[in-house]
């Protein structure tokens, strides 16, 4: 698929098909997640891949009950270890760096999985105690999506975005010249 038509047709997948994903598949997804950039090339991502039927429905259960995190065959936890930032950028590396570099290789794994046929859902709202607890983090490691992958059994709605000439401000703040004045 053309670049933009992926960006375009991707969207979050709750529903999966009872069918394992593909260790080949599996593994390109997580080659291609640590593509994404990283402040100061630290790298701070690391990744829980569950697939332990109990562990799934705990995290489920910690993210608030979205179970349909349980009935992906695969689910990656993308974590930030926080420590690895701070340790050049002190801490704008420990809260915002590592977050953000961990939400960039996130979104290369939404990316390919849809490439790959594939869906996937980015979960953020969980307990993020309980799940350090379940997937044993250390205190500096910060879980930052919870993503189960699958073969996808429906069609995601494919939401309409705002507007962009609403978004876009030309030199400041304020300045909306609509798209034609860019
Ligand atoms: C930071 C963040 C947290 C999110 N948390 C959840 C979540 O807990 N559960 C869920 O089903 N979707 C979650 N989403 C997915 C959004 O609901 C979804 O991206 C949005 O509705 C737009 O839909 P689309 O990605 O399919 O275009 C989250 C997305 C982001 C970026």
């Amino acid at each position: 698929m053309e670049f933009s038509e992926l960006v375009r047709r991707r969207g979050m997948v709750r529903r999966f098909k009872d069918r394992p994903v593909e260790h080949e598949k599996l593994l390109k997804i997580l080659a291609n997640a640590v593509r994404a950039p990283s402040a100061g090339h630290l790298q701070p991502w690391e990744f829980v891949v569950v697939k332990d039927g109990d562990v799934k429905r705990r995290l489920a259960e910690a993210a608030l009950k979205q179970m349909f995190i349980a009935d992906a065959p695969v689910v990656i936890v993308t974590c930030a270890d926080t420590e690895r930032s701070a340790s050049r950028y002190g801490d704008r590396g420990r809260g915002f760096y590592s977050i953000i570099d961990a939400a960039y290789a996130s979104l290369l794994i939404l990316l390919t999985a849809r490439d790959l046929g594939l869906g996937a859902c980015f979960v953020g709202a969980y307990r993020d105690d309980e799940v350090s607890r379940i997937l044993a983090l250390p205190r500096h490691v910060r879980p930052i999506g919870i993503i189960p992958i699958g073969y996808p059994d429906e069609r995601p709605p494919m939401y309409e975005r705002l507007p962009l000439e609403q978004l876009v401000h030309l030199n400041r703040y304020g300045n909306r010249v609509g798209l034609g004045g860019l």
